[in-house]
């Protein structure tokens, strides 16, 4: 039985449907009852918890074969590190506690690093605390997520603009569909391998012009890219709505990102394929 977190979310969601479509059980956590239903009727078990609750989190990984966990942020956050901290020292606390013989665990590039990317660093301290609970860890390193595009598809519907946070928008880059990375995550467990591993996840490559294109044809008008290099992050994400501490450390993924340093460092890369043009069809069709 394989225990399946963010069940309610992008990359949870994909890795329990290709578990169940294998023929393999499966128990998704989630966090509200209402979310338990719709999972049932696929055939998973659903358990209500919360990767915060480490005693609660133990019990739903007692007896499992595989545990697959993720770092979700909350931009609610007064303090984002010590929220991830505490998310942290639960899921290992937990899988200690459990006995987990395998842990999938969705990264990203640059979590190799301990300073210096943003909200990964939190990523690089669930994979060193993973690993010291002795479990087997397989940490699937991301690129960007190709439906990081959801998030300017309301400023493109209203404005025509494809805002770029980056001094150009023509360099080529990864880009991974969430779905790509849940069949990941499946055969990860049904395929195993036999120690712990950092995997790049490497998707199609595009360039934020090319991607704005793409999201433009899909709308049925022409998107104006809109540069925004830095030093103008920090201001623009806050009159975006975050807090100055969100802004300070998406800027410093931003400027991380711009310096290579979210590049594959892995002990090996995988390649998938889903395009771009597929993923904005999905996000707009789930809108
Ligand atoms: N965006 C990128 O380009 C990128 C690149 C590399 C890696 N990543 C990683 O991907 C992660 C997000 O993955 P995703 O897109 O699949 O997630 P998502 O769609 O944002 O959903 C987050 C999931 O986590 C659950 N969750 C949140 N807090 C929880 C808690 N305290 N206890 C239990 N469950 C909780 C949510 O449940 P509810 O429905 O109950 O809220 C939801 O199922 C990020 O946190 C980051 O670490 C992102």
């Amino acid at each position: 039985m394989y225990v399946i977190a963010g069940a309610t979310g992008r990359v949870g969601s994909a890795a329990a449907t290709h578990l169940l479509a294998a023929g393999a059980r499966v128990r998704v956590l989630v966090r509200r009852p209402s979310d338990a239903d719709a999972w049932e009727a696929q055939g998973a078990h659903a358990w209500i918890a919360d990767l915060e609750d480490r005693t609660g989190l133990a019990e739903a990984l007692e007896g499992c074969a595989g545990f697959f966990a993720l770092l979700p942020f909350d931009l609610s956050a007064d303090d984002l590190d010590a929220h991830a901290d505490r998310l942290i020292a639960s899921i290992a606390s937990a899988v200690i506690a459990a006995r987990v013989p395998r842990v999938v665990m969705l990264s990203s590039g640059g979590a190799d690093l301990a300073e210096g990317t943003g909200p990964i660093t939190g990523l690089h301290r669930l994979e060193q605390a993973l690993l010291a609970t002795g479990t087997t860890v397989i940490a699937l390193r991301s690129g960007h997520f190709q439906e990081k595009v959801s998030d300017v598809i309301d400023l493109a519907r209203q404005s025509s603009v494809y805002p770029v946070f980056a001094a150009s928008a023509d360099v080529q880059l990864p880009m991974v569909a969430t779905a790509d990375i849940g069949a990941a995550v499946a055969d990860a467990f049904l395929s195993p391998s036999a120690s712990s591993e950092a995997v790049d996840i490497i998707g199609p490559g595009y360039s934020e012009r090319a991607v704005a294109a793409v999201l433009g044809a899909a709308l049925g008008k022409e998107l104006h890219v809109a540069l925004l290099p830095e030093p103008g992050w920090q201001e623009a994400l806050v009159d975006a709505g975050f807090r100055p501490h969100v802004a300070e450390s998406l800027a410093e993924l931003y400027r991380a990102d711009e310096q290579g340093l979210l590049a594959p460092r892995g002990d090996r890369s995988m390649r998938v394929h889903t395009p771009i043009e597929t993923t904005i069809d999905r996000v707009l069709a789930a809108r």
